[in-house]
């Protein structure tokens, strides 16, 4: 595995594979691995020839009241474990050469950015998508493959190759989880032992929304009071959202029909965590009663 650290190098190595006519499959994330890491790089590399992951804790999608200094970061241990998936490049670029002085532009995707996660993370959105198009632009890959956990994300990447004709294919992982339920997240490291048992809120709203929806309730909102209760009901959590959407447009339903997604974000203790499923794919699992 190579370990690039300069954005000349990247560009040079995807030119040197895209003349060679070999496809690329990437990976981007902000590091310190865990198993939700490891699927992802498992799925691309059964996408194309080489496949390329992307290691860069990205300042500019944090807000100034947002733990960047304290995002968990140790790239030797990373870089090991990629290896060990047989990672062809590890691409780690330095916050200056990514961001030099004086660069103005950005990506925004209208609209998306501005609901549910970007409406208590002012300009998130817009980090991301600036810098998961500057690393599309140095890295060329034919596929990218993206965490289904982050939601919006992943609506909002969608919309931004598609808007912006990129014809890059962008591969959904499902969301990968601790054995009781917790969505994988580097972010569970802050979790001490007392919000732990809480955290699990979130996957058993997950359940009773399953339940509800597979016993044939559709009325969204009315399944929205309810998991608020059943979340509000353990100990040392706040709500930030709670919603049911559509998968693309992200607005807000009042029935669940099949393009239905119940998205949440809720405080446990100090850590913030978000979750999602799709409801609308249970529809025709429907226990119709006679
Ligand atoms: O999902 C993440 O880890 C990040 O938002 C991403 C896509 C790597 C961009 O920094």
């Amino acid at each position: 595995m190579e370990v690039i650290r300069s954005l000349p190098r990247m560009t040079e190595w995807s030119d040197q594979m895209v003349r060679a006519g070999r496809s690329i499959a990437f990976v981007p994330t902000m590091g310190y691995f865990h198993e939700g890491h490891l699927s992802l790089m498992r799925m691309a590399r059964k996408q194309a020839e080489c496949v390329v992951v992307s290691l860069f804790v990205n300042p500019i999608q944090f807000g100034p009241a947002e733990d960047l200094s304290h995002y968990p970061r140790d790239f030797e241990r990373d870089k090991a474990m990629a290896a060990r998936e047989g990672i062809d490049v590890l691409f780690s670029p330095e916050v200056k050469e990514m961001y030099p002085e004086g660069a103005l532009s950005k990506v925004t995707v209208d609209k998306l950015g501005l609901t549910l996660c970007g409406a208590s993370r002012p300009g998130h959105f817009d980090g991301v998508t600036t810098v998961v198009a500057k690393l599309f632009n140095l890295v060329r890959p034919q596929c990218a493959v993206f965490g289904s956990k982050d939601f919006q994300q992943l609506a909002i990447i969608r919309r931004m190759v598609k808007d912006l004709n990129w014809g890059i294919d962008i591969l959904a992982h499902p969301i990968v989880r601790e054995d009781d339920g917790l969505a994988m997240s580097s972010r569970n490291t802050y979790l001490d032992k007392y919000s732990r048992p809480s955290a699990l809120c979130l996957y058993n709203a997950i359940k009773m929304a399953r339940k509800r929806v597979m016993a044939g309730f559709s009325e969204a909102e009315k399944l929205v009071i309810e998991l608020r209760e059943l979340i509000l009901s353990y100990g040392n959590v706040e709500i930030e959202y709670i919603d049911i959407v559509d998968r693309d447009d992200l607005m807000t339903q009042d029935k669940i029909n099949a393009e239905s997604f119940l998205v949440m974000a809720v405080k446990v203790g100090n850590t913030r965590l978000i979750d999602n499923d799709h409801l609308g794919i249970l529809l025709g699992n429907i226990v119709t009663r006679i």
